[in-house]
C-alpha cells in the first residue's frame, strides 16, 4: 500500500489553492493508502508569527482539514509541532544538504525578495525540514500543488544521498501526486499566475456566499473576443481555470463555446463562476464552523494522531541514528 504524507502551513485560514491543489487529493487519497496528514507548524515560523497566533492559525487549519473531509479514523492526522522526532531527523539530515542547493531553491529565492530583512537559517533550510516531515514515514507520495515540486526533487535527492552515502536502501524516493492527472496550479482572480495567501487574491474556505460573489464579479477581463476562435488572454484562460474546477464540463465547454463565437458576456460568464463556487464552498463552510466551535473534538482528533504519528516516525530516527553510528553507551 503507497505511504502518503503531506502537511500545509499553518499562515492563515485555506483559499481555493490549497484546496483544489492540495486537501481535495488528501481527502481522495485517504481511501486506498496509509494516510498522514499534518499541519505545519514549525515552517510557518519562518515569518516570525504573532506567537499569540500560532494557535489560533493552527486550530483554523486543523478544522478547515476536518471540515472539507479529512476523517480521523481514515488518516492520521497531527500537528507537526506535537512529533518531535522530526526536529531530530531534521538535524541529520541538515548535514546531507548543500548550502549551494538550498540558496538556489526558487522559494528562497522569492522569500529574500519579498522580505530582505528576514532570511534567517530556518528559511534557508525550509526544504530540510519538509523532507524530514516526509521522509520520517517514509513516504511514496506527496499530493501538493505544482509549487512544491522543487521541494519534493530535493526531498529525492536526500534520500538518494543518504541511501548511496551509507550503502542502504533504506528511504523510498517520494513523489508529487495529484490524483489522477497533473499538478494542479489554481489562478488568482486579479489576472495573477497564483492564487496565495500573501498576494491577497484568494478566495478562502471560510469565505460568506456574498464575499465569494464580490471577489469573482471583480475578477479582471478584457473588452471580449473581437475575432472567432481566438485563444484567451491569460486573465480570461484564468477564469476558464477556475471554472473547470468548480462547474460541470458540460457548462465549461458552452462558455469556451461562447468565447470561441465571440458571443461570451463576461457578466454572466463571472455569475456562473460565482454561483457554482458558491455551490462548492458553502457546505465546506457550514462544515468548519461547526468542528471549528469543538475544542474537545479538535483536541482529541490532534492528540491521537500525535500519538499514531509518532510510531512510525520514532522507529525511523532510531534506524537512521543506528544507520549513521550514533550508539548508546
Ligand atoms: P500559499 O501559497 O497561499 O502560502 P502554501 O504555500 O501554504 O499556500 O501551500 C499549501 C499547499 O497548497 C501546497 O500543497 C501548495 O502546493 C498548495 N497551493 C497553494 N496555492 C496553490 C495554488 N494557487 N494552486 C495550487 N496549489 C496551491
Ligand atoms: N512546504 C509546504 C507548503 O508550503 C508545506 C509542507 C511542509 C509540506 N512540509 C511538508 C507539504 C511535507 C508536503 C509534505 O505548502
Amino acid at each position: 500500500m503507497e505511504k502518503v504524507v503531506s502537511g500545509i502551513r499553518s499562515t492563515g485560514n485555506l483559499h481555493l489553492g490549497n484546496y483544489f491543489g492540495a486537501l481535495k487529493n488528501f481527502i481522495k487519497m485517504q481511501d486506498d493508502a496509509d494516510c498522514l496528514f499534518f499541519i505545519a507548524d514549525y515552517h510557518s515560523l519562518t515569518t516570525h508569527p504573532d506567537p499569540t497566533q500560532l494557535n489560533g492559525n493552527v486550530r483554523n487549519v486543523l478544522s478547515e482539514y476536518l471540515g472539507a473531509g479529512l476523517s480521523p479514523e481514515k488518516s492520521t492526522i497531527f500537528i507537526q509541532s506535537d512529533m518531535p522526532e522530526v526536529a531530530e531527523l531534521y538535524l541529520l539530515l541538515n548535514m546531507h544538504a548543500y548550502i549551494g542547493e538550498l540558496e538556489r531553491t526558487s522559494s528562497f529565492k522569492d522569500k529574500v525578495r519579498q522580505h530582505s530583512e528576514n532570511v534567517n537559517a530556518g528559511l534557508l533550510t525550509y526544504p530540510v525540514l519538509m523532507a524530514a516531515d516526509i521522509l520520517i514515514h517514509r513516504a511514496t507520495q506527496v499530493p501538493v500543488g505544482k509549487d512544491q515540486e522543487q521541494h519534493l526533487e530535493m526531498t529525492r535527492q536526500y534520500a538518494r544521498r543518504f541511501n548511496s552515502k551509507y550503502g542502504v536502501e533504506f528511504f523510498p524516493e517520494p513523489v508529487a501526486y495529484n490524483f489522477g492527472s497533473e499538478l494542479v496550479k489554481v489562478p488568482g482572480l486579479d489576472g495573477s499566475g497564483k492564487m496565495g495567501k500573501s498576494t491577497g487574491n484568494g478566495v478562502y474556505l471560510v469565505d460568506s456566499d456574498a464575499d465569494i460573489r464580490k471577489k469573482v464579479m471583480k475578477a479582471v477581463t478584457d473588452g471580449g473576443p473581437t475575432e472567432k476562435n481566438s485563444t484567451p488572454p491569460e486573465a480570461i484562460e484564468n477564469l476558464f481555470t477556475i471554472m473547470s474546477l468548480v462547474s460541470t464540463p458540460e457548462i465549461l465547454s458552452q462558455f469556451r463555446g461562447a468565447y470561441a463565437d465571440c458571443s461570451i458576456r463576461y457578466g454572466d460568464f463571472k455569475k456562473q463562476i460565482a454561483e457554482d463556487m458558491v455551490t462548492t464552498v458553502a457546505p465546506i463552510r457550514e462544515r468548519i464552523f461547526e468542528v471549528r466551535s469543538n475544542e474537545k473534538y479538535l483536541s482529541e482528533v490532534a492528540a491521537h494522531g500525535a500519538q499514531k504519528a509518532r510510531q512510525s516516525a520514532q522507529a525511523t530516527v532510531s534506524a537512521v541514528r543506528e544507520i549513521m553510528g550514533i550508539k548508546r553507551f
